[in-house]
Order: C-alpha cells, then sequence, then structure tokens
C-alpha cells in the first residue's frame, strides 16, 4: 500500500514511539495474535462532525487497513457533558450520539475488527483500568495540563482517567482478549490538541507496568477565516465545512476563505500568493491525493499563474471529490443495526 500523503505533506507531523509500535506490530507471537492495536475518539458535542475532525479518521482507517489492526473508538459522551453541559441522556442526546457514531462508521472501518463505546455504557468494563490510573495521576498534573481551577467540577479532574483508560488493552477484557502475558501496544492517531492525555498517560504507564501508548500527531485543519483560527464545532463564526454540507455550501464557504492572495488580479499574477497562509491551498494540502495536481497548483499559485478564485473552487472540488462523495454513500447505507453491531461488546481478534 502507497504511503498516504499525510506522511509526505507534514500532515502527520510528530510522533511518540510510532517506531517502537511497528516493531511491535511486526513481531507475532503466533498466527493470529496481535500485538498492537489503534485506539482514537470522538467527543459528540455537536450534530455533525466538521472536516477538521474528518483527519484522524482518515489516517486511522489508511492504518487499520496498511496494518491490519483491530481498532477500538471511543465516544466521550461524559467529557462533553462535564466540559460543555451537552446532556448525555434524553431523545436529543441518543440521536445526537447515534449520529456521530453512523458519521464515523462511514468511514469504512472494518465492522469485524473495530469495536466503538460509549463512556456512558462501557465504563463497568473499563473502571478496573480506570482505579490505577485514577492513582497514578494528582490533583496537580492534572490542572497544570488542563489549565483547571479549583472551581472547576470534579468530574473534569478524573476525566482524563477515562480517556487514557483505552490505552491499555486491560480495559478490553472481552474485546481484544486480554492477558496480562502478552500485553499490546496501543498505537492513536489524534490531532495534537489530544497530546496531553497521552502525556500524563505514559508517565503513569511505567508506574503501572504497561507499554506506554504510541501516537501519531497531525497538525489541525485551519478554519476558513485563517491559519491563526482552528476549525472548531464550538466557533461556528470562525468558518466550519461540516461533513453534512451539501456540494454547493462547501462551493460558497470556500469562496469566502482567507486567501494568500495579493489586492487585485494584476498584483496576483506578477507576485503569486502566500501558500503558507492561504487557506484554499492548505485544504489541499491536506485533501488532494493527486501529487503531480499539487505539485502544479503550489508552482502556479505561487508565481502567479493561478488566481486564488481558481484554486478556492479547487479545494470545493477536492472536499467534495475526496472526503464527501464515497462517504456520503457509505453515511446513507449506514443503519441503527450497523451501530449495534459496532458498539457490542464482542471479541474483535476472531
Ligand atoms: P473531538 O471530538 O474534539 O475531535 C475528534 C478528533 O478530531 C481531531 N480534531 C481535528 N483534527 C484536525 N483538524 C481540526 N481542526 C480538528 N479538530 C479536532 C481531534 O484531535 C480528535 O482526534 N477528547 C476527544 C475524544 C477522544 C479521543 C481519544 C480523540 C477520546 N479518546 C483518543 C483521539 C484519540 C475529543 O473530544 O475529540
Amino acid at each position: 500500500m502507497p504511503i498516504h500523503h499525510f506522511f509526505t505533506r507534514g500532515v502527520v507531523f510528530s510522533h511518540r514511539d510510532f517506531v517502537k509500535s511497528l516493531d511491535d506490530v511486526e513481531r507475532h507471537f503466533e498466527p493470529g495474535h496481535y500485538t498492537a492495536y489503534l485506539y482514537t475518539g470522538r467527543g459528540p458535542s455537536s450534530g455533525s462532525m466538521h472536516i477538521g475532525h474528518v483527519i484522524p479518521f482518515l489516517l486511522t482507517k489508511y492504518l487499520q487497513d496498511a496494518l491490519g489492526l483491530p481498532l477500538v473508538i471511543q465516544i466521550t459522551d461524559d467529557e462533553k457533558f462535564l466540559f460543555r453541559d451537552v446532556p448525555f441522556e434524553g431523545q436529543k442526546a441518543e440521536e445526537v450520539i447515534s449520529n456521530n457514531i453512523k458519521d464515523i462508521i462511514a468511514f469504512g472501518f472494518n465492522p469485524r475488527t473495530t469495536f466503538i463505546f460509549r463512556n456512558t455504557d462501557y465504563m463497568g468494563e473499563m473502571y478496573k483500568t480506570i482505579l490505577p490510573l485514577q492513582r497514578c495521576m494528582t490533583g496537580s498534573s492534572v490542572k497544570n495540563t488542563f489549565g483547571l481551577t479549583d472551581s472547576d467540577n470534579i468530574g473534569k479532574f478524573a476525566f482524563p482517567a477515562t480517556q487514557a483508560a483505552p490505552c491499555f488493552s486491560s480495559a478490553f477484557a472481552r474485546v481484544l482478549n486480554h492477558s496480562k502475558e502478552r500485553p499490546m501496544r496501543c498505537i492513536i492517531p489524534c490531532a495534537i490538541d489530544q497530546d496531553p492525555f497521552f502525556v500524563l498517560t505514559r508517565s503513569a504507564a511505567p508506574r503501572m507496568k504497561r507499554l506506554p501508548p504510541a501516537l501519531l500527531h497531525t497538525k489541525f485543519l485551519p478554519a476558513l477565516k485563517g491559519l491563526t483560527h482552528k476549525m472548531s464545532s464550538s466557533a461556528e463564526q470562525n468558518g466550519v465545512i461540516t461533513l453534512h454540507d451539501t456540494d454547493r455550501q462547501v462551493q460558497k464557504k470556500l469562496r469566502k476563505a482567507f486567501s494568500g492572495g495579493s489586492g487585485t488580479l494584476e498584483e496576483m499574477r506578477t507576485s503569486g500568493a502566500n501558500l503558507d497562509v492561504d487557506v484554499a491551498f492548505q485544504f489541499l494540502r491536506f485533501f488532494c491525493p493527486d501529487e503531480a495536481l499539487f505539485a502544479h497548483v503550489a508552482q502556479a499559485y505561487g508565481t502567479g499563474g493561478m488566481n486564488s478564485g481558481e484554486v478556492k473552487d479547487l479545494a470545493a472540488e477536492t472536499v467534495i471529490k475526496y472526503v464527501m462523495t464515497e462517504w456520503r454513500a457509505r453515511r446513507e447505507k449506514v443503519t441503527d443495526e450497523d451501530v449495534e453491531h459496532f458498539t457490542s461488546i464482542r471479541n474483535i481478534l476472531i
């Protein structure tokens, strides 16, 4: 399988122990026994994921296919309740969470080897892994890492141990067939904002005599408003494209994106665009897998041979073609039964 452009274009820009984890993947105890698994997650705070959220999921899907690993996906309905006051109960909450899970399934994860779990449902299975983690994390380390204050609710102080627990296969006694003698290395694809959770986890791991999780960090997809803004659903005003936008909406939103092209058409022709700050060009960096096309735009736009309107339209086409078209086709087919299957507690190694 060819290397993903996320690796060659600096979208994946740092890691912790990823090389070690690849050695683990290659080291088989016996056929059918896995030495590593993938772990990623989502905090279901709004009805629809934006296309920034898509990046770690696309990376995870690539790694699942390339490395043939089992995958666990944590849905942190508890986190959103504690940090953002988003309800975890009631019909509306059920709908939001179920739709988020359907959106995730539609990335095409392997139904046999993928387990999706919602914290408020799966807590009992993880609790024996959470307890030693809670004992290893001090109030002051959590407070300093996440900028909490004494007036924050105590759930916020406890939550990091809940996001840490899936880093250890003991949290999946029935799902990963955990045994103490054969620990599995956890590999986490995520954007850089999630790293603080795993810094705490990695420092707890040796004290718990466990393998520390490995991480692959992606950059943040910028908001349409510009690179100094992050694309985030709690900052809609900065410009967000959601997975459920229509082609027309994607096009319209991208046309308003912050441009690195200077002033008039004439000026753009002579001085070219500043690609580093141009949002549409950055979208091509993230989403256009066609190396020749990407190189052509970099050259032409950077030297005035293309204007920002053309690049914005190309970025919209790219998002529609490579992020949305196949995803939409799969999403239409995802049923409540699929959600039931992906979330059922079962051995995903057989
Ligand atoms: P959440 O729902 O905020 O984000 C889901 C995933 O999307 C990444 N992300 C982005 N990536 C690129 N560009 C952006 N603009 C952007 N915005 C968000 C996040 O880094 C994340 O990978 N606490 C987590 C849920 C979680 C989790 C995990 C995530 C639980 N366990 C393990 C990753 C790995 C959260 O609220 O994610």
